[in-house]
């Protein structure tokens, strides 16, 4: 209200100075029309502060007035705006508007094709629903178009034709259909179109390229079919081709060496056939080169060589045959070579492993025949060594220790001989899996291997080994899955969780070897041993019932995460578009688990990436992470929080934060939401749990009744109250400190029970470790004891304060901060000062709650004492969290 009197006193003050200075009428409505948008769309910049100066709103945030003082360019971008937008199409100067990343929702208004100077146009990143309006065919200046990632459905309209200025057009991340109309080949000016992630169908035009310089095309995950059109090539300024994950088939075309500057191409998962064409040599820039899952064949060109900044060569499971060029030990900067899935044969390149750049070189499931050279490690990074299911002969060198980058040594389906080298136990960063599975090793198992205490998984089945498991793989203190059937070895089985809890399966097919998880006990045969056997058979006893107890922890962990510096340096070569590459990346989960057994089959990792990726999916955005929603293939839906990386600690100390995670998992409390597992890949960590359709109670309290679903209803309220008060209660019990208690971070469940969220973040961030980072901890604003600002710590009286504020929440159903409470005060400052503002309980409380009855009137006004006494200034005048829930309960009791 106040607001708006100030609008209507400066608008009148307004008109009357510019009546007498006698100035053009336009401006007055500019002015009146932004004053309107501020008004609709809440811009927090262009309060009374700014509005004051009205003489001079050109001057305003986000503004920019051409010379006559009419609105150019308005950038109103990650504003969390919504509302309605139609006010923008009286700005008929308008040149550039930028609304991207707001939650605008609803069609995209028609009326913005008045805006005829219009150059940009970007709405993307909201939630626009419905189809492109054909209205946008009239803006005949439009040179930047952006929809991406709402939720448009329907088809690129043919109206469109009508943007014969376009140059740039990003569609991408909704939900188009039908074909890309040919009036896109027909724009001379385009340079970028992008229309990734719809569900697009049909061929790509023929004249795409053929009138414009086109530089980018990015059509991944549709249903693209036919060929690509020559035309994209001959202009020769394509430099991203990416066109992954279509339908589409024929040969690349040759023409495709006339793109001298064409730095990324990925065109894996279609149906492409025919030879990669030598003109491919000519891409000098060619930094990215993905054709996976095609039908591609012949030999591989040994052209690729003149490629010198190629990085990624990936042409996985097609039908490449011959051998691979030994010329690729000329594309220094090569990181990663991947051929897996072809017929290739001959020896292993030297010549590529000698790449000081190399990074991962997977050549399994072909027919490479000769042996695994001495040189393998000489000088490389390789942390990706992957031979497995080839016809590699020979022995192991020794050398194999120099690969002490190692994270994954796959050599299983050969026919290698000899015997393991002890050299193995020296790669110590060794920990996604050692596969030596399917060969001919005879000899014994090098107790060295124990020393591979990073190692998850350990397969050494099906060769000739014989001799005892030593005793000193005990070492190997993350291994979870392990491997030894079909050998000759002898002797009992060590008491090592990892082993006992394997199936039987990891050791049959060993006639020597005797007890747990074998249902061969072992003899005593020689005094000695049967005496050492005697007491170690009663301690393994004990040792596995603890063992149990203690490995299960660090068991059900798969410790297999390791920061892929590389992919990150690969994003960066790639470089300009950086997003593109974390959208289009398949995602690899390097690692999850989920603890909760009986979801385990339900979660699909994948999918839990992919969702939020999606835009879309996102429920809400808090101070440490954001939310998305994510349906798993198996029906199940559930809540995906993705910390934002505020502290990059959390990655670096993964092994603890799981074990936290964990921990955490198994607390048991009504009111507390627990993580059901995570995924981590690149460095973004993602936290699982039960999907809670009813929302936050900040959306209980403070959207539902501006919907008119509000319900009247104290007693839900209280219970509210209660149980969040014993949720907290419960954890500062077990000393655990909640680091952002808000009633956006409370969840209700379809009976309005509440559950606190974002438990964990008090054990990612341990604010002890006092990095930079941390002092952003303080929680949300409006819930920040007072205390904070020189303690900068949050405390368990801290966690008390918050509550107090949110239960002043429940009792006003006004929000923590609102500039209605004036200029510095804050929810508690308001109620707080009530009586010396002479106004009565009834002027604070919701008084559509407290006026219903006189027995709900008593209960808010005793729950109101409490809050108070919660929100005291004085840390250690506040009531322990457990003694908070006693007086509520106690407002229960009485009035019953
Ligand atoms: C109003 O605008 C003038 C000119 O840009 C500026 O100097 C002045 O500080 C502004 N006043 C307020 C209150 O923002
Ligand atoms: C937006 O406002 C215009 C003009 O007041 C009105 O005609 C239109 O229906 C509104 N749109 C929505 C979605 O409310
Ligand atoms: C939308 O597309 C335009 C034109 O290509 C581009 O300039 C702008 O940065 C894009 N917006 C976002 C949020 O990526
Ligand atoms: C495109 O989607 C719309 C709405 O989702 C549907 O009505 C229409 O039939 C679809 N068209 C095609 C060609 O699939
Ligand atoms: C595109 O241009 C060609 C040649 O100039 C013309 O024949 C065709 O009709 C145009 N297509 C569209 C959809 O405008
Ligand atoms: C290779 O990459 C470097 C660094 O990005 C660049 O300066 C150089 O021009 C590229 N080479 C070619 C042939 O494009
Ligand atoms: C591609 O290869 C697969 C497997 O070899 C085969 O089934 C399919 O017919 C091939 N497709 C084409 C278009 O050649
Ligand atoms: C590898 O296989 C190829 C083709 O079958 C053969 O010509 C070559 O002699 C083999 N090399 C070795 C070392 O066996
Ligand atoms: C590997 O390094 C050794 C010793 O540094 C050297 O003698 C040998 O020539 C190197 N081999 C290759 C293939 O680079």
């Amino acid at each position: 209200m106040v607001n708006l009197w100030w609008f209507l006193i400066l608008t009148l003050m307004f008109l009357d100075s510019h009546l007498i200075n006698g100035d053009n009428n336009n401006n007055n409505n500019n002015l009146l029309t932004l004053v309107a948008i501020s008004k609709e769309l809440k811009v927090i910049d262009w309060d009374e502060d700014n509005l004051k100066n009205t003489s001079n709103y050109c001057s305003w945030p986000h503004i920019t007035c051409n010379t006559n003082h009419f609105v150019e360019k308005i950038i109103l971008s990650h504003q969390t705006l919504q509302g309605n937008l139609t006010l923008f199409c009286s700005l008929n100067s308008l040149k550039w508007l930028d609304l991207s990343f707001n939650t605008f929702h609803g069609p995209i208004p028609q009326c913005f094709s008045h805006l005829f100077d219009l150059e940009f146009l970007d709405l993307s990143y909201n939630k626009f629903d419905g189809s492109i309006p054909i209205e946008l065919g009239m803006l005949k200046s439009l040179k930047f178009l952006n929809l991406s990632s709402n939720l448009l459905i329907g088809s690129i309209p043919n109206e469109l034709e009508g943007l014969v200025m376009l140059q740039e057009l990003q569609l991408y991340i909704n939900s188009l259909n039908g074909s890309i109309p040919s009036w896109v080949g027909n724009l001379t000016s385009l340079r970028v179109f992008t229309a990734y992630e719809n569900e697009l169908s049909g061929k790509i035009p023929e004249n795409l390229g053929a009138f414009s310089e086109l530089e980018v095309l990015n059509l991944h995950s549709n249903y693209l079919e036919g060929m690509i059109p020559k035309n994209v090539f001959v202009n020769g300024k394509l430099e991203v081709l990416v066109l992954t994950q279509n339908k589409l088939g024929g040969t690349i075309p040759d023409l495709v060496g006339k793109s001298k500057d064409l730095s990324n191409v990925r065109i894996g998962n279609n149906g492409f056939v025919g030879n990669i064409p030598k003109e491919i040599g000519n891409l000098g820039s060619l930094t990215y080169f993905e054709a996976d899952n095609n039908n591609l064949s012949g030999e591989i060109v040994e052209e690729f060589a003149q490629c010198s900044n190629l990085t990624l060569l990936n042409l996985a499971s097609n039908g490449f045959s011959g051998v691979i060029p030994s010329v690729f030990g000329d594309m220094v900067n090569l990181q990663e070579l991947i051929v897996s899935g072809n017929s290739l044969f001959g020896e292993i390149p030297t010549s590529v492993l000698s790449n000081k750049n190399l990074n991962k070189i997977d050549l399994s499931n072909n027919r490479f025949n000769g042996s695994i050279p001495r040189s393998v490690c000489n000088s490389s990074r390789l942390q990706y060594l992957l031979l497995g299911q080839n016809s590699l002969t020979g022995e192991i060198p020794n050398e194999i220790g120099n690969c002490v980058k190692l994270l994954e040594l796959q050599l299983g389906g050969n026919y290698l001989t000899g015997t393991i080298p002890p050299e193995i136990g020296k790669i110590k960063n060794l920990q996604i899996a050692l596969n030596l599975s399917f060969n001919h090793l005879h000899g014994q198992v090098p107790p060295d291997l124990g020393k591979l205490d990073k190692l998850v998984s350990l397969d050494l089945s099906n060769n000739q080994l014989t001799g005892d498991i030593p005793l000193a793989l005990k070492g190997m203190l993350s291994l979870i899955d392990v491997n030894f059937a079909n050998n000759h070895l002898t002797g009992p089985i060590p008491s090592f969780a990892p082993f006992q809890k394997s199936p039987n399966s990891s050791f049959i097919k060993n006639e020597g070897l005797c007890g747990y998880p074998l249902n061969t006990f072992c003899e005593n045969s020689d005094g000695s041993q049967a005496f050492h056997h005697k007491v170690s058979y009663k301690t393994v006893l004990v040792v596995i019932g603890s063992c149990l107890l203690v490995f299960t922890s660090v068991t059900i962990v798969v410790v297999l995460f390791m920061m892929r510096e590389k992919q990150e340096q690969m994003a960066k070569t790639v470089g300009k578009d950086d997003e593109q590459v974390i959208e289009e990346d398949k995602p690899l989960v390097i690692l999850g688990n989920v603890f909760v057994e009986n979801l385990k089959q339900a979660i699909d990792f994948n999918a839990v990436v992919k969702a939020t990726l999606k835009d879309s999916n996102k429920i809400s955005s808090g101070t440490f992470s954001t939310i998305y929603k994510a349906e798993m293939p198996s029906g199940l839906t559930l809540s995906v929080k993705r910390l934002k990386s505020v502290d990059k600690t959390i990655l670096h100390h993964q092994n603890k934060m799981i074990r936290e995670l964990e921990r955490l998992s198994h607390l048991c409390h009504d009111n507390l939401i627990r993580p059901i597992g995570f995924a981590i890949y690149d460095d973004v960590a993602l936290l699982l749990h039960q999907f809670l359709p009813n929302g936050s109670l900040a959306r209980f309290l403070h959207e539902s009744s501006k919907e008119q679903v509000y319900k009247p209803d104290w007693p839900v309220r209280l219970s509210i109250a209660v149980g969040v008060a014993e949720g907290l209660a419960f954890l500062h019990q077990l000393a655990i400190i909640h680091l952002d208690i808000s009633s956006g971070n409370i969840f209700l469940d379809s009976n309005f029970k509440p559950l606190v969220g974002e438990i964990e973040i008090s054990k990612l961030l341990d604010p002890s470790r006092g990095t930079a980072s941390i002092s952003a901890v303080a929680g949300s604003f409006g819930y920040i004891p007072p205390e904070y600002a020189y303690t900068m710590q949050v405390t368990a009286p801290g966690n008390v304060y918050s509550f107090g504020v949110v239960l002043l929440e429940i009792l006003t159903t006004r929000a923590p901060v609102d500039e209605e409470f004036g200029e510095g005060v804050d929810l508690v400052k308001w109620v707080q000062g009530a009586p010396t503002r002479g106004e009565t309980p009834e002027q604070i409380l919701d008084a559509k709650l407290s006026t219903v009855s006189f027995s709900w009137r008593k209960e808010m006004l005793s729950a109101l004492k409490v809050a108070l006494l919660c929100t005291d200034t004085t840390p250690a005048k506040r009531p322990k969290m457990k003694k908070v829930v006693e007086m509520l309960q106690e407002i229960i009791i009485e009035n019953k």
